[in-house]
């Protein structure tokens, strides 16, 4: 068992799920279509032409889901809020019945000691913003502010935790870039001038929220980031891991953090970025914490003809890898805290995903026995109590995912749960790596107790 006295008392255990990967009831109490609604319609783009239609229905099912999370111990439960429920039309009139959802959930996550930290974008556009130039347009920007505040003065009252964004690299570069998520856009002045835009509405976000929630909000921001490494001694790959780590961490990092976007990447994408005075100081809003979700590092070599960033990421020979074939490497995500203290003066950092995917059975007896995701947990959670140890100020930890769950593009196929979901009966089941974290938390709270009696 992990040693459960390498994480402070205060530390804070949870799990974490996004809206449309779970919820289902698309078209339930006033929700129109967001753009993964669209994308996952598009033949080819999700395999097996699986959608978010039903998912976990979570919609429904959601106090069941609650109740796992206090058999696991839970502290906190990071959750998105679906734009599409709240201003079903993107820019335009509240829709109470979407936001009342989120007030019953809210009650009963606060009635089970469960804090929730509440995310307004993950990913899940609405379609109606898309039509209009979606990210690549400013005014999305804008609406995402007036969506911020109008959620926050409802939820405001007993949400305190809010996150902005989550992984706006995944939408600008993969959705803009790459086309591999929604909206499947390939063409790279679109994608910088969407990367742009997340960024200045994460910064109106913050304001937004600050402005109009009703208690006194903790803002923060939530990133993907991959330690870099060259794959080889040579200019030409050292070069190429400058701009990768450019691509994946520096252009997300840097803009929130006061220093404007950097200027070699300016230069690699060559687009124009669509800034007016003043928006550099409302992207870099002062933020009381940073959120990290790590799941691989990323080697690369020169890729002068492939897209920006022109590095090519390889394969680690014979390195053990995930389900999903991602390498399991522990050490990057200690990495990547200290470097979130160290180079960017992080006084506040969460692990707000860390997890992976496996093809995970029921047995005969009915349990789901995840030994590598098991192993997986523990190893990533030694990780956090090295950083811990370095004095990284680490504040909690929250696993992806609490339940199996829609998987994007590869839609149902990879399970990262702690929870098995059997999609056809909705059938939930705890897995042995779920079982292991209730064990570490309780753990964990027992020491403390024990330390300091009046814990409890
Ligand atoms: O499922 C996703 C999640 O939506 C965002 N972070 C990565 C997870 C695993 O791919």
């Amino acid at each position: 068992m992990l040693d459960p006295t390498a994480f402070p008392q205060d530390f804070l255990w949870g799990a974490a799920t996004s809206a449309y990967q779970i919820e289902g009831a698309v078209h339930e109490d006033g929700r129109l279509p967001s753009i993964w609604d669209t994308f996952s319609r598009t033949p080819g783009a999700v395999d097996n032409g699986d959608t978010g239609d039903i998912a976990c229905d979570h919609y429904r099912r959601w106090p069941e889901d609650v109740a796992l999370m206090r058999e696991l111990g839970l502290g906190a439960y990071r959750f998105s809020i679906a734009w599409p429920r709240v201003i079903p039309t993107g820019g335009g009139p509240v829709n109470p019945r979407g936001l009342a959802f989120y007030d019953r959930l809210v009650d009963a996550l606060l009635e089970a000691g469960i804090r929730p930290f509440a995310t307004l974008y993950h990913w899940d556009l609405p379609q109606q913003l898309q039509d209009r130039g979606g990210w690549a347009d400013r005014a999305t920007a804008e609406h995402f502010a007036e969506y911020a505040a109008a959620t926050a003065r409802v939820l405001g009252d007993r949400v305190t935790d809010w996150t902005t964004l989550n992984e706006p690299l995944c939408s600008a570069w993969i959705g803009h870039l790459e086309g591999r998520m929604a909206p499947g856009i390939t063409d790279l002045p679109t994608a910088v001038r969407a990367s742009y835009h997340l960024l200045l509405g994460h910064g109106l976000a913050v304001q937004a929220v600050r402005a109009n929630a009703p208690r006194t909000p903790q803002l923060g921001y939530v990133v993907n980031l991959s330690p870099i490494e060259a794959a080889s001694d040579r200019d030409a790959d050292v070069a190429a891991a400058v701009r990768a780590d450019g691509h994946v961490n520096r252009w997300w990092l840097d803009p929130v953090h006061g220093r404007g976007f950097p200027a070699d990447m300016r230069a690699v994408y060559g687009v124009d970025l669509p800034e007016q005075p003043g928006d550099d100081a409302v992207i870099a809003q002062p933020l009381d914490y940073l959120g990290i979700n790590y799941y691989f590092r990323q080697i690369v070599a020169d890729d002068p003809t492939g897209p920006a960033p022109y590095a090519r990421q390889l394969e680690v020979p014979g390195a053990p890898v995930t389900g999903m074939g991602w390498e399991v490497h522990p050490d990057g995500l200690e990495q990547l805290l200290v470097r979130a203290a160290d180079e960017y003066g992080a006084r506040k950092l969460y692990v707000t995903e860390s997890g992976a995917a496996w093809p995970d059975t029921v047995d005969a007896s009915g349990a789901v026995h995840d030994a590598e995701r098991t192993a997986y947990l523990d190893g990533h959670l030694a990780a956090c109590g090295r950083a811990l140890a370095r004095g990284v100020p680490l504040a909690g930890h929250f696993a992806w995912s609490l339940l199996d769950n829609f998987e994007w593009a590869y839609g149902y196929q990879h399970r990262f749960g702690l929870v098995h979901v059997d999609y056809p009966t909705q059938k939930r089941t705890m897995k042995s790596s779920g079982r292991r974290y209730a064990d570490l938390i309780r753990a964990h709270a027992g020491h403390w107790a024990a330390k300091v009696p009046s814990a409890r």
